[in-house]
């Protein structure tokens, strides 16, 4: 079923399901303005080296951070590829957001100029710009530069002029943040997140991916952009952090993912989400118990 209008929104889709197909074509099925919530985590087009495959014990020399060498062909596109790769995404992207909905996209300086150029001349809007400060950043090997500790993360929207998109102010101000030294309980949150990149065990469990995002911090954007019960999709789901994420939350997932490796890992991360949750649960109790 496609639909034009923003009006025309149809009620019904298959979700909480990841699936092993390119992110572009898989979009291109789905109807119109069909999820609530997009969080993107792109190629950083990072893989410029010969014949090296992902080795964490190897930084790509001058880069500045820990970046990993790799060959991977998803990951390795020459400018004009990225560009036309990110505006073909995108597109599909902003088709499929509802108005009141809302995208997340990370990177780095290697590619998110090239994203922000894209969104503009897509009409998609930047809400903020999110310093993800990640204080345990490793060391800068060559020490010919500084050592790289952040991420860019652009939130977006493309409801037009009304900026409908869901934003829970009052978490934003009062959520529990207490391993933010940045965050101020009471006062509104601010562009530059102080999170470590560090994952807990049962994230690694069944496996993981060399740019695997930390749950937390895709926690805190499903619960400021998004409601109970509301899809959040993923173009470039990896190890299915982010379908984890909105599973704990309760919300409902689609995922694509183009190696079908990655997918097992997200299938079995995801049958064992039950500890995660039960977790998460204890620590809303007590930081609830300790506000009061
Ligand atoms: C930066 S990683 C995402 C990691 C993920 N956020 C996590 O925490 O596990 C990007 C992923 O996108 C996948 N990918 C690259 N191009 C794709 C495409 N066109 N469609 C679907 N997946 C793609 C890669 O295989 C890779 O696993």
């Amino acid at each position: 079923m496609k639909t034009n209008k923003a009006t025309d929104i149809p009620t019904v889709i298959p979700f909480d399901y990841i699936s092993n197909s390119d992110c572009i074509k898989g979009m291109k099925e789905l109807p119109n303005y069909c999820v609530d919530l997009i969080i993107a985590d792109p190629p950083y087009n990072l893989s410029k080296s010969g014949d090296w495959k992902w080795d964490n014990s190897v930084s790509l020399t001058g880069m500045g951070g820990n970046w990993n060498i790799t060959n991977e062909t998803w990951d390795n596109m020459s400018l004009n590829e990225y560009f036309n790769f990110s505006l073909a995404w995108l597109s599909e992207a902003k088709r499929i957001l509802k108005p009141t909905g809302s995208m997340w996209i990370f990177g780095t300086y290697h590619n998110i100029g090239i994203i922000n150029v894209a969104c503009q001349m897509l009409d998609i809007e930047i809400i903020n710009e999110v310093v993800w400060y990640k204080k345990n950043a490793f060391p800068n090997l060559s020490g010919r530069r500084l050592t790289a500790s952040h991420e860019t993360i652009l939130w977006t929207h493309s409801g037009g002029k009304k900026r409908n998109y869901y934003f829970d102010y009052n978490y934003s101000k009062n959520g529990d943040f207490s391993d933010d030294k940045l965050k101020i309980f009471g006062k509104q949150m601010r562009t530059v997140w102080d999170l470590s990149n560090n994952k807990k065990p049962e994230e690694l469990k069944y496996g993981k991916h060399p740019t695997q995002k930390p749950i937390k911090i895709l926690t805190r954007m499903i619960k400021l952009s998004s409601n109970e019960g509301d899809i959040m999709l993923t173009p470039f789901s990896g190890a299915g952090s982010e379908c984890v994420a909105a599973k704990i939350t309760g919300r409902h997932y689609i995922g694509f993912e183009i190696d079908k490796e990655y997918c097992n890992i997200s299938e079995n991360r995801l049958a064992n989400t039950q500890e995660e949750i039960e977790q998460m649960n204890l620590f809303e109790i007590a930081y609830e118990e300790k506000k009061q």
